[in-house]
């Protein structure tokens, strides 16, 4: 077998059998394949499609390119949640610790920021100290000591997604569904987890803007998942704006710990009471939704979530004074509030500008070597269905790189849709499967 023969097989639309794919993803894995034969056939996927079969092929192949993991030291139901990428999406940091103070054990394996959506691991790392890159044995310690372990991928854990994420990442090949599911339900499935919450953002922000293509790769996802043994709930959430009033590193994690710390206002702790919910109720500790949201409500409201996130960071040597005292939290040296420049009611934010200019004025990276400014962020005073006044704020910047403040002030004024009607409300959450 040649890789151009697998590449020319579907430039030509065929299907490639479960050994060809095996073929290309161990070779590619040993480092036996190069990028540039790797790059042709994820375009050549991209373009002609991926049947179910070959798609599954390549989740299992992708799985077992490392290590799959088990927790059997851990009497708990093993749950995590995993969001398909969006921006201002933190709630990781507020649902892991949540469900884990109410009896689930979660295993989380996170990524970093991907084009203009944002990454947990980053969001963790800007406290000070914190450690994402724990060694399997650390990571499966944690899970026993604190019912929730918070790391990056690991050279051991499906190695495969680790380099074809950052090649896809780079050659255009990333909002396809097949390959979208297999890179994270490749992940997932080696952490060891009994089930899974999916959250699908749909929307101008989302790598699926459609909402049929999310729900579609939310029905792929799940089907993979159960297939393989898993629960697997998964629900479509709206990207058409930033999740929460925040986006950036630091001041993510600043949201996150507020919301710990009991503000539980606004669409962020919505979405996070019912991924949470949810994975109590995928974790079989309660079976009654009612129940399950009223747990976590209280885990969150009694401080029990917040102390299990600080036993977290203590134990992957962060500073856990930060659950206290915010300003441990690296800040920007700067700050300007952009306002509105006319009267209207916010129609439309362009989600996925917001997130580029947080990259571009260095909150994010192009690259994956790339250094983040973790102080850099965005707070929004005004999202949709707002009424804002000519002058009134709009967005307040915090950055450090200030000779670029006049074509940031101008990107987010044109990021913002002001009009004089006002729009009709879109749910937060369109729809669980
Ligand atoms: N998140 C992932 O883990 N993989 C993708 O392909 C996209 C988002």
């Amino acid at each position: 077998m040649r890789p151009q023969d697998l590449i020319e097989k579907k430039r030509d639309g065929k299907e490639l059998t479960r050994d060809e794919i095996a073929f290309l993803i161990r070779g590619y894995t040993r480092d036996e394949i190069p990028d540039y034969q790797m790059a042709a056939w994820l375009m050549a996927g991209f373009l002609r499609g991926l049947s179910d079969a070959e798609t599954q092929a390549l989740v299992e192949e992708m799985l077992h390119s490392g290590e799959v993991l088990t927790h059997d030291h851990v009497p708990l139901p093993k749950v995590d949640k995993h969001s398909t990428g969006g921006v201002g999406d933190k709630t990781s940091l507020v649902i892991g610790p949540a469900a884990a103070a109410c009896g689930v054990a979660v295993p989380m394996i996170s990524g970093r920021a991907l084009a203009h959506t944002g990454g947990t691991l980053d969001k963790l790392e800007a406290i000070p100290g914190f450690r994402t890159n724990l060694t399997l044995a650390e990571f499966r310690d944690m899970l026993a000591r604190c019912g929730i372990s918070l790391i990056g991928q690991t050279k051991e854990i499906a190695p495969a997604d680790r380099k074809l994420y950052a090649l896809r990442d780079l050659t255009a090949t990333v909002p396809f569904r097949p390959f979208m599911c297999a890179s994270i339900m490749s992940k997932k499935m080696a952490e060891g987890i009994d089930g899974l919450v999916l959250d699908v953002k749909t929307g101008n922000g989302a790598f699926m803007r459609a909402y049929e293509d999310s729900l579609k790769l939310a029905e792929m996802m799940a089907s993979v998942g159960r297939a393989l043994g898993k629960r697997v709930v998964g629900l479509i959430t709206d990207m058409n704006q930033p999740l929460g009033r925040w986006v950036g590193n630091a001041v993510e994690t600043r949201e996150a710990i507020e919301c710990l710390q009991g503000q539980l206002d606004g669409d962020f702790a919505e979405l996070c009471l019912e991924l949470a919910a949810q994975m109590l109720l995928v974790g079989g500790v309660v079976t009654d939704w009612a129940e399950a949201r009223q747990r976590i409500r209280e885990a969150i409201v009694s401080g029990a979530a917040l102390e299990k996130f600080r036993v977290c960071i203590e134990l992957q040597d962060g500073d856990p004074r930060v659950c206290d005292d915010l300003n441990v939290l690296p800040q920007a040296g700067q700050s300007h509030t952009i306002t509105a420049a006319q009267t209207g009611f916010v129609s439309g934010i362009e989600t996925d500008e917001i997130g580029r200019i947080v990259m571009d004025w260095g909150g994010g990276r192009r690259r994956l070597e790339d250094k983040i400014d973790y102080g850099v962020g965005l707070y929004l005073h005004a999202k949709l269905g707002d009424e804002v006044q000519a002058g009134a704020p709009l967005v307040t910047a915090y950055y450090n790189d200030e000779a670029r403040l006049a074509e940031m002030t101008a990107r987010v004024r044109a990021a913002y849709q002001l009009t004089e009607t006002k729009p009709a409300a879109q749910p937060l959450i369109k729809k669980i499967i």
